[in-house]
């Protein structure tokens, strides 16, 4: 069985991943989808992966994706979109990670699911987001804007009065791409303040973790520390479902606590767990490593006896 770990980053994630391939007699080679490439000369399929030859992986387990030029990230979602096509298990599929990639679409599934998410706009007009915050603000909410395509709590910025300090809508041209995703701002439950990350393997909640910070945004990127926390039922059955919202095979789901009850805030589709892993009692790249080989790889082959 070989398996290719899509990576830009080869480090302690790759490292565990391939020790529990190895441990299931599987081999994971690291590759960077940057260095994939299309050549219909070179065989029936037209994909060349660095390392395989004229040859398609086992499985493909997807565990980071470089930004880059529009033109760039379309290529290299599209080798993940041929290789689902040619009939390789892809986890998670190019499809589930652009919903989630896509803070808008995201939201957007979740809401339509049922899942509780706070209320979420995403407009390219200045001046409806505006009204959108006036609006809002009318009614004692504040909001945060996010970049479309961010990550580890990178660019977020309040939006209206927070703690009686007030935050003007910043021009869209400038770091937004021309483009508001607001959502409506869920203020602390507690001092310090907390959100949750729940990992969901499989369509199963497998572990939970508070990310604790005195500042709102509570990645661990932007200083947080993780502490280890009960994965109770509701919390479970919240991760569960916003994973099965976006059809992932594995999610890191951030979940907030608010005066409203639970919500739901991000879907990660190329999730980290190092710190997660601190906390946690058993191996995570394991649970990873079973789930696409007993499922998901089974799966495939059912679809494949069935065609
Ligand atoms: N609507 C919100 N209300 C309150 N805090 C929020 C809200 N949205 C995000 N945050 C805080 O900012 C963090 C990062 O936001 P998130 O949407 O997960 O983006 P990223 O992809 O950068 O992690 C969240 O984990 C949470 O602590
Ligand atoms: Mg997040």
């Amino acid at each position: 069985m070989r398996v290719a770990i899509m990576t830009d980053e080869v480090g302690w994630h790759t490292r565990q991943l391939q020790a529990a391939l190895r441990a299931r007699g599987a081999v994971g080679r690291c590759i960077d989808l940057a260095d994939c490439h299309i050549d219909t000369t070179l065989a029936w399929h037209g994909l060349a992966l660095p390392g395989y030859g004229r040859a398609l992986p086992d499985a493909v387990l997807v565990r980071g994706l470089a930004g880059g030029s529009f033109e760039q990230v379309t290529k290299r979602l599209g080798v993940l979109h041929a290789l689902r096509e040619l009939g390789v298990p892809v986890y998670n599929d190019a499809r589930a990670i652009e919903r989630s990639v896509d803070k808008s679409m995201t939201s957007l599934l979740l809401h339509a699911a049922g899942v509780p998410t706070p209320p979420t706009w995403a407009t390219e007009s200045q001046a409806q987001a505006r009204r959108i915050a006036v609006r809002e603000g009318a009614t004692g909410h504040a909001l945060v804007l996010k970049p479309l395509f961010g990550s580890q709590g990178k660019g977020l910025q309040l939006v209206g009065e927070v703690d009686g300090v007030h935050h003007a809508l910043p021009a869209l041209d400038r770091g937004f791409g021309s483009l508001a995703y607001l959502q409506r701002f869920v203020p602390a439950t507690a001092v310090p303040g907390f959100d949750w990350r729940v990992l969901v393997i499989g369509g199963h909640a497998i572990a939970a973790m508070r990310r604790v910070s005195m500042h709102w945004i509570h990645n661990v990127a932007q200083g947080a520390r993780c502490e280890a926390a009960e994965l109770t039922p509701a919390l479970a059955q919240l991760a569960e479902q916003a994973a099965t919202a976006l059809d992932m095979d594995y999610a890191g789901v951030d979940l907030i606590p608010s005066a409203q009850g639970t919500q739901v805030i991000e879907v990660n589709g190329v999730a980290a767990w190092q710190g997660l892993q601190r906390v946690t009692g058993f191996n995570i790249a394991r649970a990873i490593v079973d789930d696409l080989l007993d499922r998901r790889c089974a799966v495939q082959r059912t679809l494949g006896d069935a065609a």
